[in-house]
């Protein structure tokens, strides 16, 4: 990558189901805090979003639930460019130069395409197996350098940067893309199931027991913190003592991550200490830090006008960055201007 290049921050959230503490932790929290690091553009993904299914009547409120989420988690939109994926055209045109970029090869490893589709590839959309490239015309539009995500898109930040390695050398136009790298660690880079400590906090496990959402009031955080799966051991005295138990390590980490403190940290106050006694705590801080944001994602979302001028003015500013960019590759690919 070139050293020169100027710093830039893009990630997207999908706007299919509800936003849980997982993405709280290990998204949003992130976008927020990288915004003053860096330029910033974050979006919805509506695009992505119809890979699979989506009622055409819900999607627009689904976009303006995400973005009441960004907001609510104090992404500021005088700071941050907060656009819908689907007003910035420019992304599914880049996506069909890297279509022809992108090699099947590349595409038929990509696991999270596996995961989805099952048993049944033939059946999904084919939008969902080119779902990685259109992500790379994401990241690529904008010459993004820094892509905050979980660590389950770290295969799809590979194949990105192979396009544009390899749109680079076909083209001869070398450092044309940057090679953007993905950024994971942080507090919240692995927030397990409530139910399971082996697989991740997800909108799509079928238990509501399983995550917290955003717009859980106290009363379901105190029943899913109750109920979330533990051992009968009492918390130990470092962080190395939690590697075989993962659920005890997921909690533990939950609880850091909210207070923006280490394990090591948490395990000093808590060591010793069981869950009958960890939990109440745990579910306290939890409904502390949450609700206040499911409270302002809900006084967003009573606003919808306010949230379309957001995502209007986020828009033109985006198109003002990813137009020129498009208008170079049209050049260099050879198409026709206009
Ligand atoms: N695939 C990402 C996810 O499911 C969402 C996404 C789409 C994205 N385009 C992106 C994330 C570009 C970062 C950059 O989490």
């Amino acid at each position: 990558m070139t050293t020169h290049r100027h710093p830039r921050v893009l990630s997207g959230v999908q706007p299919t189901g509800d936003l849980h503490l997982g993405n709280y932790l290990g998204a949003l929290v992130k976008f927020t805090r990288l915004q003053h690091e860096m330029e910033t553009f974050i979006f919805v993904a509506d695009l992505h979003a119809v890979t699979q299914w989506q009622d055409p009547k819900l999607l627009k409120s689904q976009v303006r639930e995400i973005a009441a989420a960004y907001l609510a988690a104090g992404l500021d939109p005088e700071i941050a460019t907060i656009f819908p994926q689907s007003a910035v055209p420019e992304h599914a045109e880049l996506a069909w130069v890297f279509n022809c970029v992108a090699r099947l090869g590349w595409l038929d490893r990509m696991t999270q395409f596996k995961d989805k589709a099952g048993k049944h590839k033939e059946r999904e959309s084919v939008g969902l197996y080119t779902y990685p490239v259109l992500q790379a015309a994401d990241i690529l539009i904008y010459k993004a350098t820094h892509v905050p995500v979980g660590e389950d898109q770290k295969q799809h930040l590979e194949l990105t940067r192979d396009i544009a390695q390899k749109f680079n050398h076909d083209f001869e136009v070398p450092d044309f893309f940057p090679l953007p790298e993905a950024v994971i660690e942080g507090p919240g880079a692995r927030i397990m199931s409530l139910r399971d400590g082996s697989s991740k906090m997800s909108k799509s496990d079928p238990s509501d027991y399983s995550r917290i959402n955003l717009t859980d009031d106290a009363d379901a955080i105190l029943q899913k913190v109750r109920k979330a799966r533990t051992d009968p051991e009492p918390l130990p005295e470092t962080p190395d003592e939690l590697k075989e138990r993962p659920e005890a390590q997921n909690l533990v980490g939950i609880y850091a991550a909210l207070e923006g403190r280490t394990t090591a940290e948490v395990l000093t106050e808590f060591a010793g200490v069981g869950f009958g006694q960890f939990k109440p705590r745990l579910a306290d801080l939890a409904v502390a830090k949450l609700s206040p944001i499911g409270d302002a994602m809900r006084r967003f979302m009573a606003d919808p006008a306010e949230i379309d001028r957001i995502l209007a003015t986020g828009a033109g500013r985006a198109r003002e960055v990813a137009a020129p960019t498009l208008a170079e590759v049209k050049s260099i690919v050879g198409y026709w201007a206009g």
